[in-house]
């Protein structure tokens, strides 16, 4: 039999070859003597025309979208790409047109993300779709590679979890369903609703502490894990369920050592991601709008929050948000900063108010803690990080109850650590140039949406 070959590996180097190939129907095109059907496998973005002779193959099945397998030989087709000229031809299973009430795709491809986003479980095979999702890939790998590469170990940190990390409020709780057990487990002391742990548990808006538990013994470590957020917010930057890779460091006591690091991190991956999914990045950028990358090139700036507050300041009445000190910036300050430097920023030495209880107190002035958040441009914040309080008493006076297992790390030979969340999904659309973090994710939850 002939050996199966997918469309990404097709090359008219080739010519002569037979092969099996597998895959949807695209592009048909009927002609007087032959027909012509493009063909795509998911594995790239490129399609291969299959070449059928006229009256030699049953085509009453095929439409777009159907599936289908074909054996014949690679040629070059007259204008270079790879075709191959068909020999068995057989439709696996039909696909109903969109007007007669199918399929919701047409071989126009024009479909708006807008349109996609109604069909959740098929709109993968929108071409644009399918090459974010494998830049989504190339992005991963490139972060475990880098990581790996620069001897972190990766944890996995637990979506169930008794702590609300940042502090925010914004979790989800969670709880048996069923009634019956939870009386069945019922104790005295807890509430009803609680009684399947014996406590409060939510799902993890971030797996830091845990993380920081495990950098404790094992150095440096990360973790890219689901984070949820119970946040009433419809942006195009924010949802209810995200990925968030997270990493620790061991033996750090200086920021700069954490902001050069993620400098490194973010142009090394970048470099792979736009380097392996060239293809798919022009795809997404004819779909969504040009992005260059002129932030590659040069060195990030690095500003203290109060620089920022005072450059915000200088031009508050561009702003429709309000500018308050020591509140943290909206998303239109964050981008106009970004915009102001011509450059990504990194905000740092942050007052204490804005920031949650881990981070470590600046030396020189305790109202400020050892925080950086990298403002890129497209998105505003990318990254969020800090040294992490490592003073057994500081710690002490600030950390939330139920938290003493998190305090004990510091009795017990504490040590200097700083670490860093990056949001996968604000990452992808960084690189992708895609506007709405809903379709970055193949399945994306938000207010009043977990519709597949
Ligand atoms: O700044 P955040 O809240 O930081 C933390 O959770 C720290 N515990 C991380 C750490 O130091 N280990 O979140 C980190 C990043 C943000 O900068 C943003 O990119 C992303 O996670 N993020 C979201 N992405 C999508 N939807 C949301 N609702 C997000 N909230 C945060
Ligand atoms: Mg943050």
């Amino acid at each position: 039999p002939a050996p199966e070959i997918k469309v990404k590996d097709i090359n008219t180097k080739d010519s002569g070859k037979i092969v099996k190939i597998q895959g949807w129907a695209q592009n048909i095109r009927r002609m007087k003597k032959q027909d012509f059907v493009d063909i795509t496998d998911g594995t790239t973005c490129r399609k291969v025309q299959l070449v059928l002779q006229k009256n030699s193959f049953d085509l009453s099945k095929l439409s777009y979208g159907s599936s289908l397998k074909a054996t014949g030989s690679i040629a070059s087709a007259p204008n270079g790409n790879p075709e191959i000229h068909t020999e068995e031809f057989e439709v696996l299973n039909e696909c109903p047109l969109k007007e007669e009430n199918g399929y919701p795709f047409t071989p126009k491809q024009s479909h708006s993300p807008d349109y996609a986003r109604d069909y959740p479980h098929l709109r993968s095979r929108v071409d644009y779709m399918a090459a974010i999702f494998r830049i989504r890939h190339r992005t991963l790998m490139a972060i475990h590679n880098f990581m790996d590469k620069n001897d972190f170990f990766n944890v996995n940190t637990p979506i169930l979890t008794a702590n609300d990390c940042e502090g925010a409020g914004e979790t989800f709780k969670v709880q048996p369903d069923n009634v019956d057990l939870l009386k069945d487990m019922a104790r005295p002391e807890v509430p009803l609703e609680d009684s399947y742990f014996d406590k409060k548990v939510f799902l993890s808006v971030s797996g830091q502490l845990h993380l920081e538990a495990m950098t404790y013994g094992l150095g440096n470590t990360y973790t890219i894990s689901p984070a949820f957020r119970a946040e009433n917010c419809k942006s195009p930057l924010h949802l209810s369920e995200f990925h968030m890779f997270e990493a620790e460091m061991g033996f750090i006591d200086q920021l700069d050592q954490l902001t050069d690091f993620v400098q490194k991190l973010i142009k090394e991956t970048s470099l792979t991601v736009l380097e392996k999914s060239s293809e798919d990045i022009v795809l997404c950028h004819k779909k969504f709008g040009e992005r260059d990358f002129h932030w590659l090139n040069k060195n990030w700036v690095t500003m203290t929050y109060k620089d920022a507050f005072d450059i915000l300041q200088s031009h508050k009445d561009q702003f429709t948000t309000v500018l308050k000190e020591d509140e943290g910036f909206s998303k239109e300050q964050e981008m106009f900063l970004v915009s102001h430097c011509e450059s990504p920023v990194f905000l740092v030495d942050w007052p204490k108010q804005t920031k949650p209880f881990y981070m470590k107190e600046s030396q020189e002035d305790n109202s400020k803690v050892a925080a950086m958040d990298l403002l890129m441009p497209e998105v505003g914040e990318l990254v969020g990080g800090s040294l992490r309080e490592d003073n057994y008493e500081s710690l002490k006076a600030k950390v939330p109850s139920g938290l003493e297992w998190y305090l004990e790390l510091r009795r017990f030979g504490g040590f200097p650590t700083a670490g860093f969340g990056l949001g996968v999904e604000r990452y992808i659309q960084l690189l992708a140039g895609v506007k709405n973090i809903r379709d970055v994710i193949p399945f994306p939850r938000y207010p009043h949406g977990c519709k597949v």
